[in-house]
């Protein structure tokens, strides 16, 4: 009796909690300094700070000799040098279920809305990998935006990722609302990394607008929060978009912005002691960001198909987040400022913007046309000067004499309301009839059904009228389950 006592006895006392608490030596700017607690990095922690806000609540960033570097998702204010860290053992979960929807989430993946607690069913790690290449589908299917722009010369794929290329005030925003209001992706989710608060509300009211709202989920880590809460809240956002791809669906996550999440991860590296690389970016910027990009994407059961918004000062597409954006992502979005001030929305640079899949996910004859109007506009922009000078005599060269002819029936096409919403036969009809050719209806008819709000909730995803039937298989007509 004696000995097993002493046995547990033994075993208690190689227990130290000690390991699990350490204490703060040091705050300076961003960065707490703390002697222990033993942790791994991005770990959960939280300071007890009874002269601030009670309990702050941190994650491990560094670790250096004996001292674990850390990082606040809120203000420091109130931190004294002896505090005690306590380690959780955790990294960041966010809790995820249908009663997402509709809700607006904080960098924590909490509510921030004020609508009360979300019922979770699960945690999902923020921060996860990518899919395994091996095992991830193909895009093969066409997604549909509600943008004439995208979807007849830009087509995208699910689970494809572009960027929007745009200087501040261009459109970004609103081009990122449209979509989520038109998109037949079951699901959107939307992170705003950075953007100041008015902008974010904006956004939520007016850009995307109940009918946005009632299917997406919003992730907010505004410009004042400190980088960390930036940061995470890019993962949280992606996290939250597995969740939904999990369950088979097709998502559509809009990021706005990733420059602003690179800016976070740059503050970071600079305040723990990275060497400055390019422009200021320290390497784990250039560590992060593919890892994060890849996480979007085609998985084994549904896609996400990410729209990265990159902030370009003046065209600046060289600039290392552009530049490392651009490697990552299967295309990109430019929109001009040229445009924009010539009140052409959304101001989509056509001629400057590519989608790498867009032959793969539409069908021969789209591809025909959308070639046709692309040359049509190059031919246009080559020529303008002498176009618009009166120098240019009809009749002397038959192809620039079509691209003015049809100049004026393009721009209408490109054209589009904020709430004009265009069906893919809509776009795919205008665009064939500007190039002369017919799109058989084959080529829309797969992607021609429209996302129906909600649908996808009912109670087996496998019933799911959203989803295109399989190939062979009649539209309407019950899904097989034994497949
Ligand atoms: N499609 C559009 N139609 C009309 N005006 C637009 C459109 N897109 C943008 N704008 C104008 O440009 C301004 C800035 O757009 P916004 O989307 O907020 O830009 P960004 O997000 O790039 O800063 C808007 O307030 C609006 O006046
Ligand atoms: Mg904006």
């Amino acid at each position: 009796m004696e000995t097993l006592i002493s046995k547990y006895r033994e075993a208690t006392e190689q227990v130290d909690p000690i390991k699990y608490v350490g204490h703060i030596t040091k705050v300076q700017g961003l960065l707490i300094e703390s002697r222990g607690p033993v942790g791994v990095i991005g770990e959960l922690c939280r300071i007890e700070a009874p002269k601030g806000p009670g309990m702050i609540l941190a994650e491990v960033v560094g670790l250096r000799d004996k001292t674990v570097q850390l990082m606040a998702y809120q203000e420091t204010n109130g931190i004294e040098v002896g505090n005690r860290v306590i380690a959780s053992g955790r990294t960041l979960e966010v809790p995820v279920s249908n009663a997402l929807l509709g809700r607006v989430l904080d960098a924590q993946g909490k509510p921030s809305d004020g609508k009360g607690g979300i019922r979770a069913d699960q945690y999902y790690p923020a921060m996860a990998q990518a899919p395994d290449p091996l095992k991830r589908k193909g895009v093969t299917q066409r997604i549909c935006t509600g943008v004439r722009a995208i979807d007849g010369v830009l087509a995208v794929g699910r689970g494809q990722r572009l960027g929007i290329f745009a200087g501040s005030g261009v459109g970004k925003s609103t081009l990122l609302g449209m979509i989520a209001r038109n998109t037949n992706a079951a699901v959107n989710v939307v992170a705003l990394i950075g953007e100041r608060g008015r902008e974010v509300n904006d956004f939520i009211t007016n850009d995307l607008g109940p009918e946005g709202l009632a299917r997406s989920v919003i992730v907010v880590s505004p410009s004042n929060a400190p980088p960390l809460a930036r940061l995470r809240g890019a993962y949280v956002a992606t996290a939250v978009a597995e969740y939904f791809r999990d369950q088979g669906l097709d998502v559509m996550l809009l990021f706005d912005s990733v420059t602003r999440f690179a800016r976070a991860q740059r503050e970071i590296g600079l305040a723990i002691g990275e060497p400055p690389a390019t422009r200021g970016y320290t390497p784990s910027m250039f560590d992060q960001m593919p890892k994060l990009l890849e996480r979007c994407g085609t998985s084994e059961r549904g896609t996400i198909t990410g729209f990265y918004t990159v902030l370009v000062d003046g065209d600046d597409m060289d600039e290392p987040v552009a530049d490392t954006a651009r490697g990552i992502l299967d295309g990109h979005i430019v929109l001009s400022r040229s445009l924009a001030q010539a009140f052409h929305y959304p101001a989509i640079d056509v001629l400057a913007s590519v989608s790498r899949l867009a032959p793969i996910v539409s069908g021969p004859l789209t591809t025909k046309a959308a070639g046709a109007l692309r040359r049509l506009m190059a031919v246009y922009a080559e020529n303008q000067d002498l176009i618009n000078v009166g120098a240019y005599h009809t009749g002397a060269n038959p192809a620039i004499d079509e691209a003015i002819m049809k100049h004026g029936a393009i721009e209408e096409f490109l054209i589009q309301g904020v709430d004009e919403k265009s069906t893919i036969a809509q776009t795919l009809t205008m665009m064939a009839a500007i190039s002369g050719s017919t799109i058989p209806d084959e080529e829309m008819q797969v992607y021609r059904k429209e996302a129906n709000p909600g649908d996808f909730l009912r109670a087996d995803p496998e019933e799911d009228p959203f989803f295109d039937e399989p190939e062979g298989r009649e539209a309407g007509t019950t899904r097989n389950h034994a497949r």
